[in-house]
């Protein structure tokens, strides 16, 4: 009955994950989407707790570099403690290096059209086993949601000095103009498997 569950569960997930269509989709087993689910929570606590403590101490200025240099740490430090590589990409981008792959691009595209049909964000996931290069990788994303906290530095309007700040370190910026409860990006998470 518990395995059965759970076979049921990731394969609801797969079944979510649309996009994955053009892949040779095999299934990532319910341990290994657990093990991704409680890295991306984790990943988003963090993140939201440093940002909301860096505008807290210095004002959104100081945040913009709590953004710059705590996110991909919080990132790095979560790659080298699960053996999964973690990342942030968007449609939209402010810093370049985070720019969706290919398969990132379709994933990202079917999350904003599920969002648009009225799907919650919360557990808005896609999971796929993937093999490149004659290796096999879990491939995970999870929708971002654009929080209140996030509209400071990725809304409409934005502070002018906020703006110079973000102007100097990302002179190629397009992530701004984001509206409350519309989707930011997705966390990604890849790890090799056995
Ligand atoms: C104080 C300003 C600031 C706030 C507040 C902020 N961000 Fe960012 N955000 C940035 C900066 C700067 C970058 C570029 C980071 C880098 O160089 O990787 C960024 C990058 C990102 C990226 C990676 C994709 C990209 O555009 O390069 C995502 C996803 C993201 N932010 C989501 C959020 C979310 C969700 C929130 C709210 C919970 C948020 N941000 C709040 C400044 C901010």
């Amino acid at each position: 009955m518990r395995i059965a569950t759970g076979v049921m569960a990731a394969g609801m997930v797969l079944a979510l994950a649309g996009t994955a269509a053009a892949e040779p989709a095999k299934q990532p087993s319910a341990a290994q989407l657990k093990e991704a689910r409680q890295l991306a929570t984790e990943f988003f606590s963090d993140l939201k707790g440093e940002l909301q403590k860096a505008i807290a101490e210095g004002g959104p200025t100081h945040a913009v570099e709590v953004c710059a240099r705590v996110a991909p740490g919080i990132a790095g430090e979560l790659s080298t403690h699960s053996g999964w590589a973690v990342g942030r990409t968007a449609l939209k981008v402010r810093n370049p290096r985070n720019s969706p792959s290919v398969r990132e691009r379709a994933v990202l595209m079917a999350f904003k059209q599920r969002v648009e049909a009225g799907e919650p964000m919360k557990t808005m996931e896609s999971a796929a086993v993937i093999e490149e290069g004659g290796r096999r990788y879990l491939h995970y994303m999870k929708a971002i949601p654009t929080k209140g906290v996030c509209l400071t530095c990725h809304g409409e309007t934005l502070s002018p000095a906020l703006k110079k700040a973000i102007d100097a370190e990302y002179p190629a910026d397009a992530a701004t103009g984001f509206e409350l409860g519309e989707l930011r990006g997705a966390f990604t998470f890849v790890k090799p498997l056995e």
